[in-house]
């Protein structure tokens, strides 16, 4: 593999992420740079998704989570929420044949008790379906929230334990979303914007961040490439010092 940011270097094989998460931003200046609709710019948003997935496939990723939408999202206008909310669940019924096929493992991860139920079954269909693949992890976070899913998981260790007083790192992290999965190695942030916006707050502790100005509708392979690359000199310490690392 060669970078075009990074001519010299060469992936480390060791340096590859277990687990890429992402901020798809920019759909709707993309859109508006070209006159087009907001919806516009999210259907073309998932045609890079699904390039993306590919990306993951070839480059031995073994989980990716996307933020589709967020809880602060509601507050965009009703025909954009609308037709979001359309578009998520044709993507599940058109391509979940396809995601199937290539060994995909689909879980959608967020509130869904705001979801109506042509959503929520097609929702669970998917997850069924896909639940015994062995290939990509793939998490849309959908009325997602870090914060919700904090409190939520604070709430399911309130009901079951009887010592109320003390929780565990273990305990709590058993009850969040991507409970069971590596966390995050490599966030990466599209449209020029340098924040976490209430994703997954609690497994983006020693993840790298990565930040992009390129909008999400063009982010082409080549920006894939050097997100990878950039991940790769990276050196993580986890907390350790560098002679502790060796
Ligand atoms: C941010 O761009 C994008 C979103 C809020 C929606 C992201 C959704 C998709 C790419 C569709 C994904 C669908 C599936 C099924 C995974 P923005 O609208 O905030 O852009 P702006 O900052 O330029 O306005």
């Amino acid at each position: 593999m060669s970078y075009a940011n990074h001519p010299g270097i060469k992936a480390n094989e060791n340096n590859i992420p277990k687990h890429v998460a992402i901020i798809m931003d920019g759909n709707g200046r993309w859109a508006k740079a070209r006159g087009f609709s907001r919806t516009k710019g999210h259907q073309k948003g998932v045609e890079i998704v699904k390039e993306v997935i590919k990306y993951c496939q070839e480059n031995g990723i073994q989980v990716l989570t996307l933020f589709a939408f967020g809880v602060e999202n509601w507050k965009r206008p009703s025909k954009e929420v609308r037709n979001l909310f359309r578009l998520f669940f044709l993507v599940l019924r058109k391509d979940l044949v396809n995601l199937n096929e290539n060994n995909i493992q689909l879980r959608i991860i967020g509130d869904k008790t705001a979801f109506n139920r042509a959503l929520k079954t097609a929702i669970q269909d998917a997850e069924i379906l896909t639940q015994q693949n062995t290939g990509l992890v793939l998490n849309i976070a959908v009325n997602y929230s870090g914060r919700w899913d904090l409190i939520n998981a604070i709430q399911k260790v309130l009901k079951r334990t009887s010592e109320k007083s003390e929780i565990s790192e273990a305990q709590l992290n058993q009850e969040l979303s991507l409970f069971g999965l590596p966390e995050p190695d490599l966030f990466i942030r599209t449209g020029g914007v340098q924040r976490i916006s209430n994703f997954i707050l609690w497994e983006l502790a020693y993840t790298e961040l990565y930040f992009t100005k390129t909008l999400w509708p063009d982010f082409t392979k080549a920006e894939w490439d050097n997100a990878l690359a950039d991940f790769a000199l990276r050196e993580r310490r986890f907390g350790l010092t560098g002679e502790q690392l060796g």
